[in-house]
């Protein structure tokens, strides 16, 4: 069945396909240590396990990434939807968000940048390909060791919508059975 549509502003076409779950990127470079709230990501290849995503230059966080090569990308549920909220509402050349925010910096395995306790998961990440930094300052990182936690198997993500809307991850819907094994 048809569905009637009105014109919409090509600019706002985020509400539809912004990528989701909104993420805490967390670095570190020469003594300090940051956190940013990010939505435009995207995964880009299972193995290696590549993900893209846009941290404007205008960040702190921009600079730290850059300079260390390094980031952990972790996971908040909406336990921490006002600290998701804060974090994205102001800049780490000011304040130590760890601190701000009461949020525990953990040690990482394998990169310098720290995770961020509280979160469901914790995936620490190195640039594999800059090329699109200075055009479009798209980072393409490699997650080289990953941290989950194994309840609940489906956690309550934050999905943004643009307009300080989000929406939160909830039925779960399983089709399986109808995917090719490759496909899974
Ligand atoms: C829900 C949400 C999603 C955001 N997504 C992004 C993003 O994907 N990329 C980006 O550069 N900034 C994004 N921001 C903005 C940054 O989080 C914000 O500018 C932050 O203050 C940067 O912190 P920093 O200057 O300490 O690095 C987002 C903010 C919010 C609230």
């Amino acid at each position: 069945m048809a569905k009637q549509k009105a014109d919409f502003p090509v600019s706002d076409i985020r509400r539809y396909l912004e990528p989701g779950p909104i993420v805490l990127v967390s670095s570190a470079w020469r003594g300090e240590r940051n956190i940013m709230t990010m939505g435009w990501h995207t995964v880009m290849e299972f193995s290696p396990s590549l993900v893209g995503c846009v941290i404007a230059s205008g960040n702190h966080s921009f600079d730290l990434v850059r300079h260390s090569r390094q980031c952990v990308i972790n996971l908040p549920t909406t336990a921490l939807t006002d600290i998701v909220v804060g974090i994205g509402n102001c800049s780490g050349a000011d304040v130590d968000k760890f601190d701000k925010f009461g949020l525990t910096a953990q040690p990482s395995h394998k990169v310098k940048a720290p995770l961020i306790t509280e979160c469901h998961a914790n995936f620490e990440c190195r640039i594999k390909d800059d090329a699109l930094v200075n055009r479009y300052n798209f980072f393409i990182f490699e997650v080289v060791k990953a941290h989950v936690a194994p309840r609940p198997k489906h956690p309550q993500t934050l999905h943004y919508t643009g307009d300080g809307v989000f929406t939160v991850s909830g039925k779960i819907v399983s089709r399986r059975n109808l995917f090719r094994p490759e496909m899974l």
